[in-house]
């Protein structure tokens, strides 16, 4: 039998991009096992979905009581335990008066419900989106997205009523010279209002959507101070706030949500990734009173919301809190930061950010990033990269990860990081 790599190239289609072809055989914790017994330390969570780490006992035991007991049945057809006890933990972690949920099945389902709550409640299209932006790869969702030209190329027309305004990333804005965050935002709440008065009535804006920290895009944080910027100019065009905090949220950001941490009330939430805690979840989260003017029967899904998953979720959410994984987000993040400083001082690293556990180390370009997560990986560490040319190397921790294992890890890479500039001199 041909090896795993061989065998997937024949049968799998290319359409999808590989970061790496490890064959894996089982996972625990922070630790993936390869089939040849392997063992590599896993930075990435399984791109920001396992926030209690791999196959965790707690969610193990529920996964396999609730399959063991009801595998599926419709959410639409009848009512089930984990999908309302799901949904009643979330209203206690989500900013204030957001306690309504509809579960879907990812991340790119629930920007689309979002989008179409949106519309409904406000009878208008418009909807404002961030330079940078991730939210999926469905047409929808595809349409909102603008971290990268390619994820669009070749798709024809896609959602009418679209606009794209900048995120204030200041590292990568065209204007110069360069400038500093609070200028950027500056600059980027001015062009919106310049959207308003050219581009897009005021009264033809259902919504903006935003990521407050840009995922796909390179782990960028908003400024706090733009969030409630975009809050203050949503609610005085009356039009609602999205905010999608499908990658930010469970703690990823240091909070339960990012919007929260950053003193900003949203309309409507998104969350899918750590909200199924491995298994396939996404939700719309919003107010009662919004969730009341959405008519019933003009959305659902066969899936969403299926007991298994909503049991890994309500599973992962209770270890979350129980070992206070939380609050420790913020120690993950900075044992990271303290471990990259001597990343500090070489001239190809552009930048090092972070916010709650979810850190970047931004280089020059492509060639240097992806030869640092290929050095990383022979020392037997998985990391991956994002941001328009995939030159910034993303660290996603588990929340519960041992400090040594990711010391470790974190050295590794650096080593690995340090190894190629000695190599390819500059
Ligand atoms: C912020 C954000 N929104 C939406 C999505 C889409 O989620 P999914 O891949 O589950 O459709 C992602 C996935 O990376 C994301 O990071």
């Amino acid at each position: 039998m041909a090896d795993l790599e061989e065998r997937s190239k024949r049968v799998l289609s290319p359409v999808l991009g590989h970061y790496t072809y490890l064959p894996l055989d089982r996972a625990e914790g922070s630790w993936l096992i390869t089939k040849d017994g392997r063992r590599v330390l896993d930075l990435t969570c399984g791109i920001a979905v396992t926030p209690v780490g791999h196959c965790h006992p707690a969610v193990v035991k529920a996964v396999t009581e609730q399959a063991s007991k009801l595998m599926h049945i419709s959410s639409g057809v009848a009512s089930y335990e984990a999908n309302v006890a799901l949904a009643e933990l979330l209203a206690t972690v989500m900013p204030a008066g957001i306690d309504t949920f509809v579960f879907q099945n990812s991340g790119a389902e629930a920007i689309e419900a979002a989008v179409k709550l949106a519309r409904q409640v406000t009878g208008r299209e418009g909807i404002i989106v961030f330079r940078g932006g991730f939210h999926g790869r469905t047409t929808g969702a595809a349409t909102l997205t603008t971290s990268k030209a390619a994820y669009r190329r070749g798709y024809g027309a896609l959602l009418p009523e679209v606009h794209v305004a900048p995120f204030p990333y200041a590292l990568a804005c065209p204007i110069k010279p360069a400038h500093d965050t609070e200028t950027c935002t500056e600059h980027c709440l001015a062009e919106i209002d310049a959207m308003l008065e050219h581009e897009i009535p005021p009264d033809n804006v259902a919504a903006f959507l935003i990521e407050p920290v840009l995922g796909e895009g390179g782990y960028v944080p908003a400024p706090a101070a733009f969030l409630r910027s975009l809050r203050e100019t949503a609610s005085r065009i009356g039009a609602l706030l999205i905010v999608d905090e499908i990658q930010t949220a469970f703690g990823r950001g240091g909070a339960w949500t990012v919007a929260e941490r950053q003193g900003v009330v949203p309309d409507i939430v998104t969350l899918a990734k750590a909200l199924g805690g491995g298994l396939p979840l996404g939700a719309v989260a919003a107010p009662r009173a919004l969730h009341e003017k959405w008519p019933t029967g003009t959305h659902g899904s066969t899936f969403g919301g299926n007991p298994v998953c909503c049991a890994s979720g309500l599973a992962t959410m209770l270890v979350l809190q129980r070992e206070h994984l939380i609050e420790r987000a913020e120690t993950v993040g900075r044992i990271v930061e303290e471990e990259l400083a001597p990343l500090r001082r070489d001239e190809r690293v552009r930048e090092i950010r972070r916010i709650g556990a979810m850190i970047a180390v931004e280089f020059g370009d492509k060639a240097a990033s992806k030869a640092a997560t290929a050095g990383a990986l022979d020392r037997d560490v998985l990391l991956i990269t994002c941001g328009a040319h995939d030159q910034v190397v993303r660290f996603i921790p588990a929340l519960n990860i041992l400090e040594e294992d990711l010391r470790r890890g974190v050295r590794a890479f650096v080593e690995a990081a340090q190894g190629v500039r000695q190599a390819t001199p500059v």
